[in-house]
């Protein structure tokens, strides 16, 4: 299989800017949140180790001392922020509040301590980056199509509750030792109106990630700029890498087209229209190599809705609703079965122990050719 050949690699970085440059001056975003931090009485939470470092804070793992289990706490680096609460964590909080679904991640409450503020989620003892970097791991498609389909059922619940995520990608969706998975990260998550245009940043969703028409410059959007990542994800969960790797935006957009095939206008209407077509716009003909590259490793039907995911048409792409009722979620066989089994796994994976993983290998591989050199130089 001649896929992506940088395996393991991290999507490159959005970034801090990223996050503040995509806060719109609305009236509504400047209003305080109704969430009172906890006051602290004693201290609730014991840290037991740190397991992830995000944009705006770290998060640990922590113990409930009262023998209430494990949560992940969430610090929020309030560093360097002029204007008091950071905005884009407010907005977070916000719209975790109102969510209660068994494939979004729960905001249990709101902690301060020593002057910083924490948000208190359940614990998760995975991330998709962790897992699939993991060999240990082992799916069956069974595993992989309820994988799909938990994303896709937290990403209908979603998008029914008028909230695009907007970051979609692995270490943005977690999964516990009983193979439940939930979406997490709402960071750049916002409300939109679906009976109204929505003019948007483009700059949004992990480069990997990120649709055609995104990288095109498109500003007016909806749930389909999440389902393009669906399908991302949805390849990546099978071939266990992300699929399109680029570089930048141009380069990201060769990557999707010499793998999907050239888009046409008559396959997708608006394409000419979008503002830096002119400038990006295909230069050679491709056609699409879905199947070639990846029929032995997923089924017909499994492909089909990825095909329906990774549309180029945003009208014409599937919605999550769409998607999970199709018949290989809902007859084909085998039928989805949640991965339990992985309770079993040592260790548990995010992508930062992926990371250091990486890294250890790497030291290891790297103090052996010196060894290597050493004791050839010796001998000669
Ligand atoms: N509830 C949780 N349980 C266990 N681990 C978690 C939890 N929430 C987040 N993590 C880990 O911490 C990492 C960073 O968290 P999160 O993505 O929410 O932060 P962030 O600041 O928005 O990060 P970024 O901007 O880099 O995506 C996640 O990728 C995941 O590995
Ligand atoms: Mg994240």
């Amino acid at each position: 299989m001649d896929g992506p050949q940088r395996n393991g690699r991290s999507p490159p970085s959005r970034g801090k800017r990223d996050r503040t440059e995509m806060i719109p001056a609305q009236a509504s975003e400047s209003q305080p949140i109704p969430v009172e931090p906890k006051p602290l009485r004693g201290k609730p939470y014991e840290k037991v180790v740190q397991v992830g470092e995000g944009t705006y804070g770290k998060v640990y793992k922590a113990r409930n001392r009262e023998g209430l289990g494990l949560v992940a706490l969430k610090r929020i680096r309030m560093e360097g922020e002029k204007d008091g609460f950071p905005v884009t964590a407010m907005r977070e909080i916000k719209l975790l509040q109102g969510l209660e679904h068994e494939n979004v991640i729960r905001l249990h409450e709101m902690m301060v301590s020593h002057g910083s503020v924490y948000m208190v989620f359940d614990y998760m003892e995975h991330d998709l980056t962790g897992v699939l970097n993991q060999a240990q791991f082992h799916f069956s498609e069974a595993h992989l199509k309820s994988l799909s389909q938990q994303m896709l059922s937290g990403l209908s619940y979603l998008h029914r509750k008028s909230i695009l995520h907007r970051d979609l990608k692995g270490s943005n969706i977690l999964l516990n030792s009983q193979g439940i998975l939930k979406l997490a990260d709402f960071g750049l998550a916002r409300f939109y109106n679906k009976k109204k245009r929505n003019d948007h940043t483009n700059r949004v969703i992990t480069l990997w990630y990120r649709s055609p028409e995104l990288l095109m410059g498109e500003t007016v959007y909806g749930a389909s700029v999440d389902m393009w990542s669906a399908g991302c994800i949805m390849l990546e969960l099978f071939i266990r890498k992300p699929v399109f790797q680029g570089s930048d935006e141009i380069h990201q957009l060769e990557v999707i087209f010499s793998m999907m095939g050239t888009p046409h206008v008559r396959d997708w209407p608006g394409l000419g229209g979008l503002p830096w077509y002119e400038l990006v716009k295909p230069k050679v003909e491709y056609a699409s190599r879905l199947v070639d590259m990846f029929g032995s490793t997923i089924s017909g039907p499994g492909l089909t809705v990825i095909q329906g995911l990774l549309e180029y048409d945003p009208a014409r792409r599937l919605t999550a609703d769409e998607a999970l009722s199709d018949p290989y979620f809902v007859s084909e066989l085998p039928r989805p079965e949640t991965p339990s089994h992985i309770a079993e796994v040592k260790g548990e994976w995010h992508e930062m122990e992926a990371k250091q993983d990486r890294a250890r290998k790497r030291h290891q591989e790297g103090q052996a050719l010196a060894a290597e050199a050493a004791s050839q130089t010796k001998q000669a």
